[in-house]
């Protein structure tokens, strides 16, 4: 399949390796959709939350019969969800009781530096091996055991998540399950019909594959060094979890639900679609928050990393009917399942005005910088790379003037979705054509720029000095070096 509108080549829908789960398989649609649970702080003052949470390994049915063995964010896959109010600070001590280095970034979080989650400034393991390779020697600020990270939540309401950032190794940290939801609300977006409560509902969506003993299949090298090289494009599987369960199903009643959408799988693109009418998602935020306005689709690109939130309104459809979500990219391959239980009374609705959030026409006589995103092609690099480089930490590729906005340009070889730390930005431009596509709208932190494509985007970063990543977010491609140190000053 290509992607429509899309005017090049038919591509591989898909950029990344099939794995193929050696578990018996359920049948789809058996497992309740699991909601993860909110974390909920040690304690609270006027303008602070205190958390700690627990990285360590669990054992975890997620195939019925079957156990995985994951490591986990207070032994979860996904991690607990935070839950916080702009404006005030989350503290969160993160205790690594695994034998592998971790890190911890908040993906869309405004960060002080110290703890956005640099690469080298891991939490080693207070009881385990300490190797790690040769990048230890790269000047990270390690701490022993745990690590406290300030997050002040003074950004607008939006769907952020958490999740390991370990130089070469987020890939499989993230894929055993270190990544979890960090929702930010405020008043504007609580002033709002929307639905709330148990019609508010995260849908956190990644692929895996399973062993024959349940545990996860992942290709790790042998010479320590992340993924096996065959699988640099990146690794995808067969089986799709949403919240950690295989296909699940939810019981709705015939109202409007909102609908957090995630995509937090490695490799894999999603196009969400229904198998059958008349539902359609109204997207009415981005990664970085609410739209000005809804936008309607019958069908969502979402890829890794990106965040979609929508409306469905279930009211069209009778007590007894199913609807599936399925991904169009791969052949309507099964997602998961709403099963409508009831009719019921929906006082919501969806204002035309959302936000007071308003498109910035595009500067003048700004910066301009580009980043070539490629495929790396010495011989002494087998990886990706950034402007003909191949990550290292030493190395910053750009000074970045705080208050200044500049219109960063993306180039790419093959499909690459690009995030950029601390700031979010517009995309301005894609394929030349100042026609965005429809899923640009908004706020964003990662865009999907498609093969042979160049996507022009508005950035400005207005707090915090020190340093900060751009990086591919499939998870493969970045810890095969595509990610790239800029500083801002
Ligand atoms: Cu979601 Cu640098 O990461
Ligand atoms: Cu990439």
């Amino acid at each position: 399949l290509s992607l429509a509108g899309c005017g090049q080549e038919a591509q591989p829908a898909q950029s990344g390796e099939l794995l193929r789960s050696k578990a018996k398989l359920p049948a789809p649609f058996q497992v309740p959709l699991p909601i993860p649970p909110a974390k909920k702080p040690l304690r609270s003052d006027a303008k602070t939350d205190y958390y700690q949470v627990v990285q360590r390994k669990a054992s975890v049915e997620i195939l019925p019969g079957l156990k995985t063995g994951i490591i986990g964010y207070d032994g979860l896959l996904p991690g607990p969800t935070f839950d916080v109010h702009s404006g005030r600070t989350s503290v969160i001590e993160q205790v690594n009781q695994l034998d592998v280095p971790t890190v911890v970034h908040l993906h869309g979080g405004h960060t002080p530096a110290p703890s956005d989650g640099w690469p080298l400034d891991m939490i080693m393991p207070a009881n385990g091996e300490h190797g790690g390779g040769h990048h230890m020697m790269g000047g990270g600020n390690m701490t022993m055991g745990k690590r406290t990270y300030t997050y002040p939540n003074a950004q607008r309401a939006a769907t952020l998540w958490y999740h390991d950032h370990t130089m070469d190794y987020t890939a499989p940290r993230v894929y055993h399950g270190l990544f979890g939801l960090h929702i930010i609300r405020d008043a504007e977006e609580e002033n709002l019909p929307l639905p709330k409560g148990d019609r508010e509902i995260p849908l956190v969506i990644a692929d895996r594959a399973f062993d024959e003993d349940g545990s996860f299949l992942y290709p790790l090298a042998k010479d320590g060094h992340g993924v096996e090289q065959k699988y640099m494009e990146g690794v995808i599987g067969d089986v799709t979890l949403v919240n950690g369960a295989p296909w699940p199903v939810h019981e709705v009643d015939a109202v409007r639900y909102r609908f957090r959408i995630l995509n937090a799988a490695n490799a894999r693109r999603y196009e969400l679609g229904f198998d059958k009418g008349p539902a359609k998602f109204v997207q009415i935020g981005s990664d970085g928050g609410l739209l000005d306005k809804p936008v309607e689709h019958t069908t969502l690109v979402i890829a890794p990393a990106e965040r979609f939130d929508v409306i469905v309104d279930f009211s069209q459809y009778r007590p007894g009917d199913e609807v599936t979500v399925v991904n169009k990219l791969d052949g309507n391959a099964n997602v998961l399942r709403f099963r409508i239980a009831r009719k019921a009374a929906d006082d919501t609705s969806i204002p035309a005005t959302l936000s007071s959030y308003a498109v910035t026409p595009r500067p003048t006589g700004v910066v301009r910088r580009e980043w070539r995103f490629r495929r790396g092609d010495a011989g002494d690099h087998r990886g990706w790379t950034i402007n003909g480089k191949a990550f290292d930490p030493q190395v910053m590729q750009a000074q970045v003037k705080l208050d200044q906005y500049e219109i960063w340009t993306f180039v790419t070889d093959v499909h690459h979705p690009v995030h950029v730390h601390l700031a979010p930005f517009q995309v301005l431009s894609r394929g030349g054509k100042s026609k965005l596509s429809e899923y640009d709208h908004g706020w964003k932190d990662t865009v999907d720029i498609r093969p042979a494509e160049v996507v022009e985007v508005l950035v400005r970063f207005s707090a915090h000095r020190g340093k900060y990543l751009i990086h591919c977010h499939n998870l493969e491609h970045e810890d095969m070096a595509m990610m790239a140190g800029f500083e801002t000053i």
